[in-house]
């Protein structure tokens, strides 16, 4: 390691060499100033670790300085050396972001130890920013927001699979962000610098999507007016994304087949055999596997496709990646509609905890720039999220979670309110599955309603009447 630097200040020249002497012999590499504007010189062109810096001067005094210093972006410890021991000094000065002081006249061994501990301070302080830097590129795998271990299992998969020129199948419901890891997939890679060329197999007709994925010859067919390439010839060298792959025909199937296996096509309407150096990544939605027993997947383009398979568990899986999820979705639609809503009002994050999301991630972040935008204070409120979140009681709240802590009629409350949800407001279902009476159930909703008038809904009217009193107990 290189000798640390330090910057000595002070207009005594006896007190200032002194100073410098001591520090040179215990192996600093150390400069001198004689003044504050010298010293702010200094501090660009020598960059010192620590500073240390007579309070008394004249034209600049040590704490003009230090604030300067701090003004202009350095961030070099400073140690003040005062001949008053006033702790007034000493206090202002550690107020301005000094790191300690020392009292004049200065004791040899003092300078030493507080220098030392200045400079392992920062020591300390620079493993934690380097520790913190890692965490950050860990949890920021590619901006792919999450460090459950489900998806850390995936990223190292990702990882693996990016060191090889393996095909690669994404299998994952909608919306889990099967595309944003096939990107990562191809950054990973060797073939970082090459193109990475998506084809998005369910938007083209058979037709096309054979021209669009092997280019056509001029006049191969009523509208080729010139000669085309394909996706395969444009990935050469790098990455080709077949989305959607589940959809693709049985004639499309087959020449994709050839590919993987000899790397080597035609265009549509051409003879010259083409090769190509190409990496595939395929992904779908649908249970591949299941295509292929009901016989419209054909089983030997599957086993060509599924060399490495990564399966995105869905996002109800991993419910501890969507506070970091709604933070980053926050941020995103918060600077993209030029708002300033940086938090969630207390409530928020449970709704958005308690529900299912069937459309994983893309739901979410749709949820979120939608509350964005009707949003009028700093924090997201329950009521800026969708409907399906809302409603007086958070989806999916299990009983058995309200245990300990609520009362035995909030607990029949919800054991009520939630079967009603199920049997579609069938009292009389509800009474059966309970076990109570349908009257008793009616009872009940009706003590539920906010304003407690009305009568209590009901499909039945076999005891729907007499409801103001409490029936007997079953
Ligand atoms: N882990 C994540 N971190 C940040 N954003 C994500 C993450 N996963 C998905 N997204 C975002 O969610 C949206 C949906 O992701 P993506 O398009 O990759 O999903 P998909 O699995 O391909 O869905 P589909 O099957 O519907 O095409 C995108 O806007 C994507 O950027
Ligand atoms: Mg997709």
């Amino acid at each position: 390691m290189s000798a640390q630097r330090i910057l000595v200040v002070d207009d005594e020249d006896n007190a200032r060499r002194a100073i410098a002497t001591i520090l040179g012999e215990e192996g600093y590499e150390v400069a001198e100033a004689s003044h504050g504007e010298e010293a702010l010189t200094r501090l660009a062109d020598f960059s010192p670790a620590v500073v240390l810096t007579d309070v008394r001067m004249p034209k600049m005094d040590g704490l003009t300085f230090l604030k300067k210093a701090r003004e202009l972006g350095s961030d070099a410890s400073f140690i003040m050396m005062t001949a008053f021991a006033s702790v007034e000094a000493a206090v202002e000065a550690m107020r301005a972001g000094a790191e300690n002081y020392l009292t004049k006249p200065l004791d040899a061994n003092a300078v030493l130890v507080v220098l030392g501990k200045a400079l392992e301070k920062r020591a300390l302080k620079r493993e934690a920013e380097s520790l913190r830097e890692q965490v950050r590129e860990r949890t920021r795998f590619h901006n792919i927001i999450g460090e459950s271990p489900q998806l850390q299992a995936v990223y190292d998969m990702v990882k693996k699979a990016a060191a090889t020129r393996a095909t690669v199948l994404i299998l994952g419901e909608s919306g889990t962000g099967k595309e944003l890891i096939a990107q990562a997939i191809h950054q990973e890679s060797q073939r970082r610098d090459k193109p990475f060329v998506k084809v998005h197999c369910a938007a083209l007709s058979e037709s096309l999507l054979e021209s669009e994925l092997f280019g056509h010859e001029k006049g191969a067919f009523t509208g080729a007016l010139a000669r085309k390439e394909g996706r395969f010839e444009l990935a050469d060298g790098g990455t080709l994304f077949l989305d959607e792959i589940g959809e693709i025909s049985p004639s499309v199937q087959v020449k994709l087949l050839r590919v993987l296996q000899q790397r080597e096509f035609e265009r549509v309407g051409g003879t010259q055999t083409l090769k190509v150096d190409v990496r595939i990544v395929a992904a779908t939605h649908r249970d591949l596997l299941a295509e292929v027993k009901a016989g419209r997947f054909r089983e030997d383009l599957y086993y060509r496709l599924n060399v490495v398979a990564v399966t995105l568990p869905p996002l109800r899986e991993r419910k501890s990646d969507i506070p970091a999820l709604v933070n980053h979705f926050l941020e995103k639609y918060s600077d993209a509609y030029g708002k300033d809503v940086r938090g969630l009002a207390p409530g928020t994050l449970q709704a958005l905890l308690s529900y299912g999301w069937p459309g994983n991630i893309r739901e979410l972040e749709n949820a979120i720039e939608r509350a964005v935008v009707l949003a009028t204070g700093s924090e997201l409120t329950t009521d800026d999220l969708p409907p399906v979140l809302r409603g007086p009681r958070p989806a999916g709240v299990s009983v058995s979670s309200l245990i300990p802590g609520a009362t035995l009629a909030q607990i029949e409350r919800e054991a009520i309110l939630q079967t009603m949800e199920m049997v579609k407001g069938s009292t009389t279902r509800t009474a059966e599955i309970l076990g109570i009476s349908v009257r008793k159930v009616q009872y009940r909703l009706k003590e539920y309603r906010p304003d407690k008038s009305g009568t209590a809904q009901s499909d039945t009217i076999d005891e729907g009447d007499d409801l103001e009193a409490e029936p007997p107990s079953e």
